[in-house]
Formats: structure tokens, sequence, C-alpha cells
């Protein structure tokens, strides 16, 4: 399907791979599939994994998957390394838990609260280490297995080091760093210890193009070059903005297993098919700030008392991290917001917020089908695909609430009614606006947010960079 590289490797490599195991009791391992963009990403050059042509180079991340790395058990196309076996233990998660999610997370999420953290000691200096010893390791992985002129495409902040080592020990490959986040601001950025942001920046411009989801973290990376080292050492940059999968999509949602949730949620939502619906759908995480739209349906409520019993929050909020405490504290405070809300205002025949934790791709699906209003409002995001996916599954058009920080703002804004995420009144406010916003403008805005939101789906989006990596030339955006 590529035309000019259907012989050269691709090699992917990123800290979550594409399939994961779990060690059954009876001694067996059993493997599940994940999705996200980078898997339909790769079936576009022939296979789930890409064929022969591609080679996915992933951490071991639980004992499932370290124990099939022992058995040496593996899919074709993925190779899976226990970073641990090949040091001292706990360097996964040191550079996983400790640099990747609870430092590098928070710099571009801008997620600290400055007067006491981030606070970098010899706690630090030791987590960094581990974070040297993993990047290496992936570095030495993918120069070990690709062959000449193999393009590497390199994956996100966990792995911000290995460009550049990639590139010592080969200097023939074709290299190329995307950046699945936000990049944060230079002085944001700065307060990373110098030689740590002087070699976070080096790292990534050791690839021969380092892409972005947005033109605002291209260039607030760039900035950062240009603050810290003085450019961007020739290294190309590129913004791709991932959209969503509209055929997998319209036929995934109407699938039966679809419509069994849709029937359950009507049943939980209650009334008698007239209650407004606001949707959310969140890993629980930190930057998708989920108590503010929390507290801005209950000013809504509180407020406009009108909106009582005329309307249910669906949310949910899937899991994530949850070896890091600051993240199991986050899910208890959205569990006890909601039920402050549901012990304040609810009735006996209206629960105003339905929260569900079990992840349950069908039931995330039926929700995006019967939302009025979806409510996107993160502190920071690199993209948000749920904001591009809600208007392509939507049943009857829905109308978007989403914060002008996400990625997707540059792209679904005009459509949208956008909020500042930190102003919870102004997002009661949108709130407001969206539930009331006429059926018909509600539809034409919904079928233009659909087409924005398809324009770069993602067999386009990862061939697209196939495509500029292979291609020669300078130039600041390519
Ligand atoms: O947004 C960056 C990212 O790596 C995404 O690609 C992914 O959805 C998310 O973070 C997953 O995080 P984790 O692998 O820590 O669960």
């Amino acid at each position: 399907m590529v035309s000019e590289h259907s012989s050269a490797q691709i090699l992917v490599a990123s800290n979550r791979g594409p399939v994961t195991y779990t060690l059954e009791d009876s001694g067996e391992l059993t493997a599940k599939r994940g999705g996200g963009g980078l898997v339909s990403g790769l079936s576009a050059i022939g296979g789930s994994e890409g064929g022969e042509r591609a080679l996915w180079v992933c951490a071991a991340l639980g004992e499932g998957d370290r124990e099939a790395v022992r058995r040496g058990v593996g899919e074709p196309g993925v190779r899976m390394l226990d970073i641990d076996a090949g040091s001292h233990e706990g360097v996964h998660a040191e550079a996983y838990n400790g640099i990747a999610n609870s430092v590098l997370w928070f710099v571009h999420h801008m997620l600290y609260q400055t007067p006491l953290e981030p606070a970098f000691g010899p706690e630090f200096r030791a987590q960094w280490a581990s974070y040297e010893t993993y990047n290496r390791a992936f570095a030495e992985a993918l120069a070990e297995s690709a062959g000449a002129d193999a393009a590497v495409l390199v994956q996100d902040y966990h792995l911000a080091l290995v460009p550049g080592m990639l590139r010592e020990l080969r200097p023939d490959l074709r290299i190329g760093h995307f950046s699945h986040t936000p990049w944060a601001p230079v002085d944001y950025f700065r307060m990373l210890p110098d030689d740590v942001a002087e070699q976070l920046l080096r790292g990534i411009l050791g690839a021969d193009r380092a892409a972005f989801l947005t033109g605002r973290w291209a260039d607030a990376f760039t900035e950062c070059c240009v603050a810290v080292l003085g450019g961007t050492s020739g290294t190309r940059i590129g913004v791709h903005g991932l959209g969503a999968d509209a055929d997998f999509l319209r036929d995934r949602s109407r699938q039966d297993d679809v419509e069994e949730r849709l029937v359950a949620l009507r049943e939980q939502i209650g009334g008698s098919g007239d209650r407004k619906v606001i949707v959310r759908v969140d890993r629980t995480e930190l930057s998708k700030n989920i108590v503010r739209g929390l507290l801005a349906y209950r000013e809504l409520l509180e407020t406009r008392p009108e909106w009582r019993e005329r309307v249910v929050h669906v949310a949910f909020a899937y899991p994530s991290r949850q070896d890091l405490a600051v993240y199991r504290d986050y899910t208890a405070e959205v569990q006890r917001v909601a039920d402050e809300i549901n012990s304040r205002f609810g009735t006996e025949g209206w629960t105003p917020v339905v929260l569900h934790v079990k992840d349950d791709f069908a039931r995330s699906l039926a929700a995006y089908r019967l939302a009025d209003v979806a409510l996107v409002n993160p502190i920071r995001d690199g993209m948000n695909l749920v904001a591009k996916e809600v208007p392509v599954v939507s049943d009857e058009g829905c109308a978007l609430v989403l914060s002008r920080e996400a990625g997707a703002y540059e792209e679904l804004g005009e459509d949208a009614v956008v909020v500042n995420p930190y102003d919870v009144t102004a997002t009661a406010q949108a709130l407001h606006t969206a539930l009331t916003m006429p059926p018909g403008e509600r539809s034409e805005r919904t079928k233009r947010l659909a087409a924005a939101a398809t324009a770069l789906p993602p067999a386009q989006w990862f061939l697209s960079q196939l495509h500029a990596l292979g291609t020669a030339g300078g130039g600041q955006r390519s």
C-alpha cells in the first residue's frame, strides 16, 4: 500500500505495545490485543502489525508480559523487551512511573502544584539513571533489529532519548520521533534540571524528524530547543493531527453489544426518553479535568434549577496508572464529587450523575450515540480522540463542549462550544448553551465536526509520517 517504501523495513518503538499477556492460574499465557492509532496505522502497511516489513519493539509491562518474554512466546512482528531482566530490578518502574509519568507527563501537561513540587534531588537522579538505562535498552534492540535503510518511528515521552542513542549506534537509519502529548511552554519546561532538559531535547533531535499532533505543540518544542540549545540542529519538525477512524467507528457502534448497552444506559438515565444527556468518557487521568467537569455540572443544577430531573451526566472514568498514589487519590475524588452531587440533588426517579469506572468500549460507543452534549474539558491534552469520535458516532447530532487546551481544539474549535478548562462557572454556562442549542444548528455543527475529525484517519496519519521521513529536505516544517 505504501509506494516509496514498499520494500524498506519499518520499526515502531513504544513503551506500550499492541499485545498484553496474562498469566492464568493454570500457568497458561493468554494474549490480548490492544487498539489505538498506532495499531490501525500499522495495518495500513499490511496485516495487524504491518506484515513482514514491520517490527514493533515495546516493553514488557506486567508479570504476564515478562513471563511471555522468558518463555520466548511472542506475536509475529512484535519484540517485547524485559528491561529489568537486563539490568537491576525496578528499572522499568522507575523509568515509567518515576520519570515518564510523574515528571515528563507532569511537565508537558503542566500538572505540578509548584509551591512544593517538583523537587529534583537524589531520588530523581536515581530514577533518571533508570530512564537512561531503559532508553538505551530500546536503542540497542532497535539497532540490532533494524536492517539497512530501515525507517524507525519512536513514540512519545517515554523514549525521548532513543533517537539520539540510536543515531550513534546506527547513523544509517531514518529515524522519526512522534510526541502524543502536548509540549510544555519554555518557562515550564525549564523547571527541569538544565542538564536533563538538554538531554531530552538532544535526544529527540537525534531524529531526522520530530513530529507532533498540532502546530501549537510543535512550536512549543521548537521554542524550547531555541531557548535551551540555540536551535533545532537541522532536525525537521512536522505536524500530523491524528483523526478518528470513521469506517471502524460507524461499523463498530452499530453492533449488537452496543445496542444492548444502549438499552441498559437508557434505563439508567430514566425519565420517559426526554431527559438530555451530557456524556464524558476518559481515562481517570489528572489532565482530563473530570473533577472540574463535575463541579460545573453541579453549578448548572444549582444555578439553573429548571435542569433538575431533565438532564443526566453520564461519566465514564476508566482506571489508569493506579500504581501512582496521586492517580488513586484523584479517582477517589471523582467518585466523591459524583456521590455528593447525587445525594444533594438526586430524587426517587432521577440519578443526576451516572458514573461508571469499568472500562467497556461498547458502552462508551453507546454513550457516544445517545449524547446530546459531549464534555471534553482537559487541562491540557495532546489531541483528545473522544472529541473527534463522538461527532462521528452520534445518532442525532451532539453539541461539543471543548477545552481550548485540547489539541483537538485546533481542528474542532470553530464548531464547538469552547471553554477555559479552569473556569468552572464558564463551563456550567457552556453546558447550558450546549443543552439548549437548536436541533438544526446542532446537527449542522456535528456534520462539520465529523468531517474535520476524520480528515486524517489512523492509516493516513501513519503513512504521512513515513512518507515525510523518507523525503529529504530542510525547512522548518514538512
Ligand atoms: O497520550 C500519550 C499516551 O502515551 C497515549 O498514547 C496513551 O493513550 C496514553 O498516554 C497511555 O498511557 P499509559 O500507557 O501510561 O496507560
